[in-house]
């Protein structure tokens, strides 16, 4: 028992001992990371998108439409394939875009885009109709 009591303490005794020598000031040299390189390549470097086809990405459109398939509003190929691609058309759509809609397509309604100029939505929707193929 007593031998185990002096093991402690000739442990705590070297152990404060260390601890209290290697308390030298070390100046660390800060080295201010040369401005990192932030040139990225797009990913979509090539493959140019038309202006509303960013503009519908940049916004919500894709939450409640898709390409091809219908989510919560019509697939954009629906629309497209609904209403011929005329300026009366991407006129009135752009409308629908800004002002939202319902009554077309069932009974969700989608929600309005006060926020998008009605030259964006002419963009978007010209986008959308070029979609038919036709
Ligand atoms: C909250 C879901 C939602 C969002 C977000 C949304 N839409 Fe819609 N959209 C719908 C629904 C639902 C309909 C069908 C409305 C109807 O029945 O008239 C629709 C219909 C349309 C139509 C056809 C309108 C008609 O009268 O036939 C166009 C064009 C359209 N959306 C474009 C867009 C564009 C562009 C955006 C982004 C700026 C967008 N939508 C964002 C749900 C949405």
């Amino acid at each position: 028992m007593k031998k185990w009591y002096l093991v402690m303490a000739g442990a705590l005794f070297f152990a404060a001992c260390g601890g209290g020598e290697n308390k030298t000031e070390t100046k660390q040299s800060s080295q201010e990371s040369a401005a990192a390189d932030n040139s990225m390549v797009s990913p979509n470097a090539g493959k140019p998108a038309s202006k509303g086809e960013t503009l519908m990405a940049e916004s919500d459109c894709k939450t409640c439409h898709k390409e091809e398939m219908k989510v919560v509003g019509p697939s954009l190929k629906d629309i497209a394939g609904k209403y011929p691609n005329t300026p009366e058309n991407i006129d009135k759509l752009a409308q629908k875009v800004i002002k939202g809609g319902s009554g077309n397509w069932g009974d969700v309604a989608m929600l309005p885009h006060p926020n998008i100029s009605q030259e964006d939505a002419k963009e978007m929707v010209s986008y959308i109709l070029s979609l038919s193929g036709k």
